[in-house]
């Protein structure tokens, strides 16, 4: 055993989670790049990085990479939860699956992933958690209750957790990216069949809103300013509880914190032109 960090990400096959465990690997920490289909990352090739089957909905599989990680290395110093993608849908034409896969992923299997990795980090008294959330888990908009809610979920889970692991010398942060340049919505924006109906009584807001978020993430920011944001969060241990990165997270979260939420309201309603 030596002393390099040992990192886990989820969701590292593509984006955010992908160029995060580039970035690392090379500044010299042991990446194990958790996805679904780690053949993906196995083409890269690359120094320090270990591509390992990650499924964040299957506690077993998640014990079972956790495991692995202890047996080789005793530790795991960072965590990186990454993994989440969007349902768009209103609220009316939900299905039970829909909303339950979407916490399943961006919320439960967060959760899943820190009840497994927190034991190994107390006992060391020493570890970084680092939840992936999104500005837009600071406001909402029509369409995406669920998948916004999720991340305002991942931002309470945040606050909480830094108190319950701070004793243990723990820390927990959050980032929320504005749009990103990413996978996202090219794969990993699910749709509701009715409400992308043309005769949905929401088609409005679906044709005046949906392709500009579409378009919006893009011709987002690049996806490697998350990754070494994410290195500044490990290797400064005085980095604020939450961070935010790109052009709509540094526009829309000050102006969330100043006006009263009406007036907020009103400026992003004339900013989408919905509503
Ligand atoms: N792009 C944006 O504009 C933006 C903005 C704010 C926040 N975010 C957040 O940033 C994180 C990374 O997203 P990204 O933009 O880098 O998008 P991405 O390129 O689509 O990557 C998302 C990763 O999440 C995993 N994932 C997606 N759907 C999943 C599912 N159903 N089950 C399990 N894993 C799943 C996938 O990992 P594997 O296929 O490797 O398993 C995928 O590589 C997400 O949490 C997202 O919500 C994105």
């Amino acid at each position: 055993m030596n002393n390099q960090k040992v990192v886990l990400i989820t969701g590292s096959s593509t984006g955010m989670g992908k160029e995060t465990a580039l970035i690392l690997a090379k500044k010299g920490f042991l990446v194990y790049a958790g996805s679904r289909d780690p053949k993906k990352l196995e083409k890269l090739n690359t120094k320090n990085l270990i591509p390992i089957k990650l499924d964040i909905t299957n506690p077993d599989n998640i014990k079972e990479v956790i495991n692995i990680i202890k047996k080789e290395h005793g530790k795991i110093d960072v965590l990186i939860n990454n993994a989440g993608y969007g349902l768009v849908s209103t609220v009316e034409d939900l299905d039970e699956k829909e909303m339950f896969d979407q916490y399943n992923i961006n919320v439960f299997g967060l959760l899943r992933m820190c009840k497994e990795v927190i034991p190994s980090m107390r006992k060391e008294n020493s570890g970084v958690i680092i939840n992936i959330s999104s500005f837009l888990g600071k406001i909402g908009l029509p369409l995406l209750t669920l998948y916004n809610s999720s991340k305002y979920a991942v931002e309470g889970i945040t606050d909480s957790l830094r108190y319950e692991l701070s004793e243990f010398n723990i820390r927990v942060h959050s980032v929320m990216p504005g749009f990103f340049n990413t996978n996202f919505a090219k794969e990993n924006l699910v749709t509701n069949f009715n409400t992308f109906d043309e005769k949905s009584p929401y088609a409005k807001t679906v044709s005046k809103l949906a392709p500009v978020i579409v378009e919006q993430i893009n011709n987002g920011n690049n996806p490697k300013e998350v990754g070494s944001m994410i290195l500044d969060i490990i290797e400064n241990d005085k980095f604020p509880a939450r961070a935010t990165i790109g052009e709509k997270a540094k526009k829309f979260i000050p102006m969330k914190k100043e006006l009263s939420d009406e007036d907020f309201e009103r400026r992003v309603k004339e900013y989408y032109n919905i509503g």
